[in-house]
């Protein structure tokens, strides 16, 4: 039986529009060979949207955004747009789109391919093998809570305000997520904040514990500072299973996390909201404005967060595992874009990448014929 699913295709700025042509293969060759099929919008975000609307997320766009199954961006942002005021730079399109859309779940794997160990700058003993999940609260917290602001304050100063502030309700919302997607893995949740010094954090903190009482006493859990969590991701990073924090922290573990696996251009992310909302699908990896335009990109961390959403909005579990396993058997073959390239290995561009996975899925559909 065919299946039809729409897809809102948001290539943005920088290296965007380059790791999204990558997809458009990607599901070309699903559309050929599987019984999936798609019906695909295109349409800007960011700075591309900008230049052509006067503002990064125009209310069309979102709406196209909300009818679809399931959304794919590639990056916002670049130094062009360095001059424009908050509410209407590139990064304020992508925030709009998660706040409207309320995909208050931002999941980040990060994984360590074998193939791609020496990539990391950690010792391979240390990152062998490694597969943390971030969760991420994508909604709340000090990116969206008011009062925010530059204040003149008439003397000379000027004081910047942001506001961290967290309800009950999305504390044990992302929190379920959490246990939820553990006990499908290790069966493990650090949560991570700072109660010490911050009210939100020890409300953070008593809100998982009874959630964590209540619905998940089989699910171990861990409090953990969040600078102390940064540093345990350096010093022993298979402690961790899944990691449940807040939007800020969230921002810096998962880079952090993201670069143990070697780069930045491997890893992809899914943003969850109700089952009734499209999920939102894009690298970690921002929009790398000194590599755009040059086929250089590292398309896999792009074509990784399509995998996820045929997993999580499509319903397409086992053409995500294809997808993935496609990934491994490419990086086994020593090919590599230059972010993670090695010794003995063959250097491609972006274009060739996506090639080479196409190849690469041709050839395990013929094996299993
Ligand atoms: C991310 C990015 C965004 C964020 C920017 C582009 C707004 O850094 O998705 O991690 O800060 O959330
Ligand atoms: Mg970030």
């Amino acid at each position: 039986m065919t299946q039809n699913h729409t897809l809102t295709l948001l290539p943005g700025d920088g290296i965007g529009p380059e790791v999204m042509a990558e997809i458009e293969k990607l599901v070309d060759w699903l559309g050929e060979n599987t019984p999936l099929s798609f019906t695909l919008h295109r349409d800007d975000i960011g700075g591309a949207a900008y230049d052509k609307y006067g503002e990064p997320l125009s209310d069309e766009t979102l709406e196209k955004c909300r009818a679809s199954d399931a959304i794919i961006m590639g990056a916002v942002g670049g130094p062009k747009w360095d001059s424009v005021e908050y509410d209407k730079r590139p990064e304020a399109g992508l925030l709009r789109l998660r706040k409207e859309l309320e995909l208050f779940a931002n999941l980040r794997p990060a994984l360590v391919f074998d193939a791609l160990i020496d990539a990391s700058s950690l010792k391979p003993e240390i990152v062998k093998g490694l597969d943390i999940l971030i969760v991420r609260e994508l909604t709340g917290g000090v990116y969206f809570g008011q009062p925010r602001g530059i204040e003149d304050l008439g003397n000379g100063q000027r004081r910047g305000v942001n506001t961290q502030t967290y309800d009950t309700y999305e504390i044990e919302r992302i929190g379920r997520v959490a246990f939820d997607l553990a006990k499908k893995r290790r069966n493990k949740v650090t949560s991570c904040e700072k109660a010490n010094v911050m009210e939100s954090g020890k409300l953070w903190r008593e809100d998982i514990t009874k959630l964590h009482a209540s619905e998940f006493s089989d699910v171990e859990l861990e409090h953990m500072y969040a600078d102390n969590c940064a540093m345990q991701l350096l010093r022993e990073p298979s402690q961790f299973d899944v990691i449940v924090t807040d939007n800020l922290f969230g921002d810096i573990l998962s880079d952090e996390a993201a670069m143990l696996t070697g780069s930045l251009g491997m890893l992809p992310s899914a943003s969850l909201g109700t089952p009734e909302t499209p999920g939102l699908y894009e690298p970690v990896h921002g929009s790398a404005p000194d590599i755009a335009s040059q086929g250089k990109a590292n398309p896999l961390a792009t074509i990784l967060s399509f995998a996820m959403a045929l997993r999580y909005s499509l319903n397409a579990g086992e053409h995500a595992d294809k997808i993935e396993r496609a990934v491994q058997d490419v990086l086994n073959q020593g090919i590599r874009t230059a972010d993670v390239m090695a010794e003995n290995c063959q250097e491609v561009s972006t274009t060739e990448m996506g090639d080479a996975l196409i190849q690469t899925l041709n050839q395990q559909l013929q094996k299993a014929a």
